[in-house]
């Protein structure tokens, strides 16, 4: 793990249960990377009976000792961060040394407002169901060559004149487009300058702190947001969001090159949610669906909203390891699944009397396909306190293998449970 890098990514739609996946490989790693989305992720790290949700902070904020970095390729809601650092540091947990890219991009209060009045706009019928964090308007802003970074934070004068040419257009959105009241600039400038102040000691070349720790023999690791099939080029288009979840994403949002990446790990749960709008082909909307949801309390992390719910689609995964070059899989919450009779799994898709096996991340093409599935045996016991693949019950070491054997890649990591320890480590 030494002077290389891995990286951790969602190979779902989200909610994968990367947060505690991260939290059991922090220990073993030196440095840990958040390198897209923003505050629209919900990561959660259960230790004992202490729940943290981390939607800005690396996972790994935890830890003593470690390298916590924000990179470039976030976008970064200041409100948001120094809200989750006072939290870690009232209670003494801000362990880890964080740093936050100059370069990372603001979010802003219009990029919220914006969020809310596009989602509007888009009406019921094409509304894609964002979390409102601002996360799209702020990317639009980014790529638009608009965009207000972290630096610009510390720089009173380049700030001013950034921010008065965005307000002044965004003003012209919201009031002549979207009937909506001007936000007034003078505020949110100062507000912008209070926030640079707070969050000026964290604020660094990440890239060049990533590389030092490479050089140094240290190792690092990238934590994904959201997931493969919420990346704005490889998801469910237009049902993603702004940014790219998938591995590629983890070199351009932290500065580390390709020939650095020594291992891409797929975080994989045990069933499958999705939060929002857009086709989910395995989505059960009957009595197994609310099943899932009350057993593996799904329910958003940052928004609370209930997670749609079914079974695990092979068919999607296989996808997820193609695009990512997934490694091993770290499978979560496989001990929601403890009780049921029979376990569905989706082999491949049917449309119009032709069979698929290669996922198409065209809305138009899943929203039409009906899953063809294959039922497993479930098991009865309680799992949460195993901690080696041989004590699961047979089934359920037959379920891991069959996932093994139809996404032809090992799963090295089994979670049993929320807390830190419900953990089954295989050559990890
Ligand atoms: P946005 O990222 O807020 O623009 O939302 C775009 C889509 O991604 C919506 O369907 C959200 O529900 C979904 N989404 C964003 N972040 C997460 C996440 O952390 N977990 C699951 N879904 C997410």
């Amino acid at each position: 793990m030494k002077g290389c890098t891995e990286i951790l990514i969602g190979a779902q739609w989200g909610d994968e249960g990367k947060g505690r996946v991260v939290d059991a490989l922090a220990g073993k790693t030196d440095v840990i990377v958040r390198y897209q989305g923003g505050a629209n992720a919900g990561h959660t790290v259960i230790v004992g009976s202490e729940k943290h949700v981390f939607h800005l902070l690396p996972s790994g904020m935890l830890y003593t000792g470690k390298l916590c970095i924000i990179g470039n390729g976030v976008v970064v809601d200041p409100e948001q961060l120094l809200l989750e650092l006072q939290e870690l540091q009232a209670q003494g947990k801000d362990r880890a040394r964080l740093v936050v890219s100059r370069d990372a991009h603001v979010v802003l209060p219009y990029h919220k407002v914006l969020d809310g009045a596009d989602e509007a706009f888009r009406g019921k019928e094409h509304a894609i169901g964002t979390t409102k964090r601002g996360i799209g308007p702020c990317y639009v802003d980014k790529y638009n060559r608009m965009g207000i970074t972290m630096g610009d934070l510390v720089k009173p004068d380049v700030l001013r004149e950034k921010l008065s040419q965005n307000v002044n257009l965004k003003n012209m959105l919201l009031t002549r487009i979207y009937g909506m009241t001007p936000l007034p600039f003078d505020s949110i400038y100062q507000e912008a300058l209070e926030w640079g102040a707070k969050l000026a000691p964290y604020l660094g070349d990440a890239s060049l702190e990533v590389h030092k720790a490479l050089e140094e023999g240290k190792g690092v690791l990238l934590e994904g947001a959201q997931g493969t099939l919420l990346d704005v080029d490889f998801g469910t288009y237009p049902y993603v969001t702004s940014s790219n979840p998938t591995a590629a994403g983890g070199c351009i949002g932290s500065g580390v090159g390709p020939t650095r990446i020594s291992r891409v790990i797929g975080v994989v749960k045990a069933y499958c949610t999705r939060v929002g709008e857009g086709p989910f082909p395995t989505e059960d909307l009957g009595e197994w669906g609310d099943y899932l949801r009350d057993k593996g309390g799904e329910f958003g992390a940052t928004t609370g909203r209930p997670r749609r719910c079914g079974w695990l689609d092979m068919v999607a995964l296989r996808y997820a390891v193609r695009i990512n070059g997934l490694g091993v899989l770290a499978l979560t919450k496989l001990d929601v699944l403890s009780g049921l009779e029979e376990i569905r799994v989706a082999l491949e898709y049917s449309l119009e009397g032709k069979q698929y096996r290669e996922f198409t991340p065209s809305a138009s093409f899943l929203e039409n396909v009906k899953p063809r599935y294959v039922s497993l045996p479930g098991w009865k016991e309680d799992i949460s306190k195993c901690r080696s693949f041989e004590e699961l019950p047979q089934e359920a070491q037959n379920y891991v293998k069959f996932i093994e054997e139809h996404a032809e890649v090992p799963v090295g990591l089994i979670g049993v449970g929320p807390g830190r320890e419900e953990t089954i480590l295989r050559n990890f």
